[in-house]
């Protein structure tokens, strides 16, 4: 089988951590390394989550750079109600055993550079490490094969603001320059992975029985989440945010897309990070925004099953 030569970009973050095990599982992908940037936690608090992660899953060999530890504009905003303060939820990595390979912006400029149209970029955190791949050398970013991001809402209501989805939210302007950038662009919003999610039966059930390192790890890092929600009066769920946008990379298949006509809110006081999508049909001179594929539907049970096979 030929793999598919894929770079991670992360803000490891518990479903991050979920959409490494998911890469790392799966045959078809060739994961030449893992960049992180700031996010959900800091970036050194995410850069170490990820090389305890690759130590925990004994795969010390994939390279790991870190990123941009502020976004490009806005001040820094974590979603650490969400991950812990740790990142991992209730999870504890072990120590890593190999230091960070180097800086992340560098290593995606390199790569794209050195194998133009081979690599498939998969951004599921804020996209702050590849607007400044473009703003050091622009037109990087459409050397990728394909550029897959887990971001925005489109008809979807956001979730960290009424309007924005975390990623863009967290920076908007590194949103707005990606999605400008020209790149092959797939941009996998909340509208899609709010259909991909786990209840907590789901996981007493399914992944808690199995008892492995990997299994108790995942019971560990979702207990955040799960306690947020119930004290929210919600049932306790894991949304499969990022491990969705590698699904579009192994099965394209499971997700249908549909071409929109997007624009990044960059200045809005209550908007800022929103997707603004104009659909009213205007014929291409006098349409806001720029083309875009965005991934609206899922195999939600296909997905599922795929994720809890690979994952372990
Ligand atoms: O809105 C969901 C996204 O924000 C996911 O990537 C999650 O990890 C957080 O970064
Ligand atoms: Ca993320």
């Amino acid at each position: 089988m030929n793999t598919q030569p894929i770079i991670l970009d992360t803000d490891p973050g518990v479903d991050d951590a979920l959409a490494i095990m998911l890469a790392l599982g799966s045959s078809e992908l060739n994961v030449m390394g893992i960049c992180t940037v700031s996010g959900n936690v800091p970036l050194n608090t995410g850069t170490r989550n990820a090389q305890g992660l690759l130590q925990l899953l004994d795969c010390p060999e994939i390279p790991v750079f870190a990123g941009a530890d502020l976004p490009l504009k806005r001040d820094p905003v974590f979603a650490t109600e969400v991950h812990g303060e740790s990142g991992m939820g209730q999870a504890v990595l072990p120590e890593p055993s190999r230091d960070v390979k180097g800086d992340a912006v560098e290593f995606l400029v390199q790569t794209l550079s050195d194998q133009p149209g081979e690599i498939t970029i998969i951004a599921v955190g804020p996209l702050t490490n590849l607007a400044l791949v473009e703003q050091r050398q622009p037109g990087t970013l459409q050397k990728a094969k394909q550029v897959i991001v887990m971001g925005g809402a489109i008809a979807e209501t956001g979730n960290s603001t009424p309007v924005a989805e975390f990623n863009f939210y967290a920076d908007p302007h590194a949103a707005h320059t990606v999605v400008h950038s020209g790149a092959a662009l797939l941009i996998v919003p909340l509208d899609a992975t709010r259909q991909v999610k786990l209840s907590e039966t789901d996981i007493e059930n399914q992944i808690a029985p199995m008892k492995t390192v990997a299994s108790q790890f995942v019971v560990d890092a979702v207990q955040n989440v799960f306690a947020l929600y119930r004290q929210l009066g919600r049932e306790p769920i894991v949304y499969l945010h990022d491990p969705l946008a590698v699904g579009a990379a192994i099965a394209p298949e499971l997700l249908r897309a549909e071409t929109l006509y997007i624009d990044i809110e960059t200045t809005g006081d209550l908007t800022l990070g929103q997707v603004v999508t104009d659909r009213r049909g205007l014929p291409s001179p006098y349409r806001l925004g720029t083309p875009v594929d965005c991934a609206m539907h899922v195999n939600t049970e296909a997905f599922l099953s795929l994720f809890l096979k690979r994952i372990f």
